[in-house]
Parts: structure tokens; C-alpha cells; sequence
């Protein structure tokens, strides 16, 4: 199976939020099966299992906004996520997503689909050519499982030393103080990232070093009507707005600054494609 199979741009985008689409490779998938059932019905059941398991565990552990899966539930979808292969969302490196060509004035575009979303959690692949840079942003009131599958990426991510309050005016020009969590290499395969509300990095980049497919679950899904809009920010260092007396945190680690810059989409930051969803068939 190719990636073309779960994710082909030409094909058109379905609505979201339908819990059950029969598009993408499901619908390949079922006239192989009525083809050729007697022939090769040992790996054609084999094919959807992962992507299968992950969405029935994510249905259990996603209880909606305002909550965060328990440890255990953690571990569960970590499990199942470090497992997990490109093959298991139909990836080869050969997709066009990768190429270098794929770039728009010097910028190499990133490519996103969402392969299942509902008001709990949703799954979505994004593809990075090489050198390609999905910009510092953050997940609010949101639990996110990264999985790298392909590839070697640079992850470097923050969590505010003191979380914006929502009473607090708004201030675009404000710089915050952000604790630095990660700022790291990760080459494919590699175990499952995982971000918190508060905690475990919550507002983080992605560059490519090497063509890469990460796999995203987010619980519960961006919803700007429920407050859960996309921020993006620079970062700076300490000594950019202090005297470079404060380098470490209480716990040793490092900090600086964090500014929100304008979304991508008002500026000339057209760093990202959307395919729009290209939802599978999953067994209830
Ligand atoms: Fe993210």
C-alpha cells in the first residue's frame, strides 16, 4: 500500500466530524477484498490494525475538553504508537509531500491531513520535506501524542513559567517567560512524544533535518469556539530582556522569552498546505 492510498490531494475533501467515512484506501481496501478474498485474506486483514487499535483506544481514553487522559491511559496509546510503523498509515518516502520542490518562495511547505477527527480527539499526519519548519505553537487545553515515523527532526519545546491567566488582557506585543523542556534530535523510529496542558512542552517546533511524517493525536482537537485557537511565537533568549541574571529555572533548567507572532495564514508565512480530511473507514 502507498501513501496515495490514505492520502491523495487531488481527491476531494470530505466534511468533518462524521464519525465513519468510506473514502481513502478503506475504499480500495474493500474492492481488493471482493477481488481477491481467497487469495491474500491473511494481509489484507493485517493492514488496518494499527491505525484500528489506536482509534478504539482513543475512544476510550478521550473524554472530551477539560480533561486529561490518566497515566495508564498514557502508557496504553504510547504503547501502541511506538509500535506503530509508516506502513501503518500507508507512508513511503517517495511521496511527493517530501521533495524539495515542494517549496513556495524559499519556504518548504509543510502538508497536513486529518485522518480522523470528532469533539474528543482527532489524528493527523503532517509531512516536512527537509528543512521544513512547523513554527513555534501551542495546544491549550490539549494533550498531544507525537509520533515520529519517518525521518530525523528537531523538536524544541517550552511550557510557561507562569501560564497566562484567561482574565489577563491581551497584549500581542508581550514577551513571556517560557521554561525551555526540549530541544532535541529524534530519528525515526523513536519512542511517542507526549505534551500536557501545563506540562511536557506544551508549545513546541518541529524542523526537519531529513524528509519526515509525524503522526499526531490530539485530545481534544484545536476548537477556537471552545478557546482552543493555534498560537504561534518566537522564541529569544534570557539576556534579550534582562540583565542575564536569571539563566536557570528553580530545577536547573533554562529559560527565555516567548513572544506571539501573527498566524501563519495573516502573514507571509505560507509555510503550511491542507488537504483537508481524508478520513478512513474504522470499525466501531
Ligand atoms: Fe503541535
Amino acid at each position: 500500500m502507498t501513501i496515495e492510498a490514505v492520502v491523495d490531494p487531488r481527491r476531494d475533501p470530505v466534511p468533518v466530524g462524521q464519525h465513519v467515512h468510506k473514502v481513502g484506501y478503506a475504499n480500495r481496501l474493500m474492492k481488493k477484498k471482493r477481488c481477491k478474498r481467497r487469495i491474500n485474506k491473511r494481509s489484507e486483514a493485517k493492514v488496518p490494525m494499527a491505525l484500528q487499535e489506536l482509534y478504539m483506544s482513543c475512544r476510550e481514553v478521550f473524554k472530551g475538553p477539560g480533561t486529561v487522559p490518566l497515566p495508564d491511559d498514557v502508557e496504553r496509546l504510547c504503547h501502541i504508537l511506538d509500535n506503530m510503523k509508516p506502513e501503518d498509515v500507508g507512508l513511503s518516502s517517495e511521496l511527493p509531500f517530501f521533495k524539495t520542490k515542494n517549496a513556495v518562495n524559499g519556504t518548504q511547505r509543510v502538508t497536513t491531513t486529518t485522518i480522523y477527527k470528532c469533539d474528543e480527539f482527532s489524528l493527523c499526519l503532517f509531512f516536512l520535506p527537509a528543512t521544513a519548519v512547523i513554527p513555534l505553537h501551542n495546544h491549550p487545553g490539549m494533550t498531544v501524542f507525537s509520533k515520529l515515523l519517518l525521518g530525523t527532526m528537531h523538536i524544541k519545546s517550552y511550557d510557561w513559567v507562569s501560564p497566562p491567566s484567561a482574565e489577563e488582557p491581551v497584549q500581542p506585543s508581550h514577551v513571556r517567560l517560557a521554561r525551555l523542556v526540549m530541544d532535541s534530535d529524534f530519528t525515526a523510529p523513536c519512542n511517542t512524544s507526549v505534551l500536557y496542558p501545563t506540562t511536557g512542552g506544551n508549545i513546541h517546533q518541529f524542523t526537519a533535518s531529513t524528509p519526515c511524517a509525524v503522526l499526531d493525536v490530539l485530545g481534544p482537537p484545536y476548537a477556537k469556539e471552545d478557546g482552543r485557537d493555534c498560537s504561534y511565537y518566537k522564541d529569544f533568549p534570557y539576556d534579550a530582556f534582562s540583565d542575564g541574571e536569571k539563566e536557570l529555572t528553580e530545577e536547573g533548567g533554562c529559560v527565555g522569552w516567548l513572544e506571539e507572532i501573527e498566524t501563519p495564514e495573516n502573514s507571509e508565512m505560507d509555510w503550511i498546505e491542507y488537504l483537508g480530511p481524508q478520513i478512513v473507514e474504522y470499525r466501531e
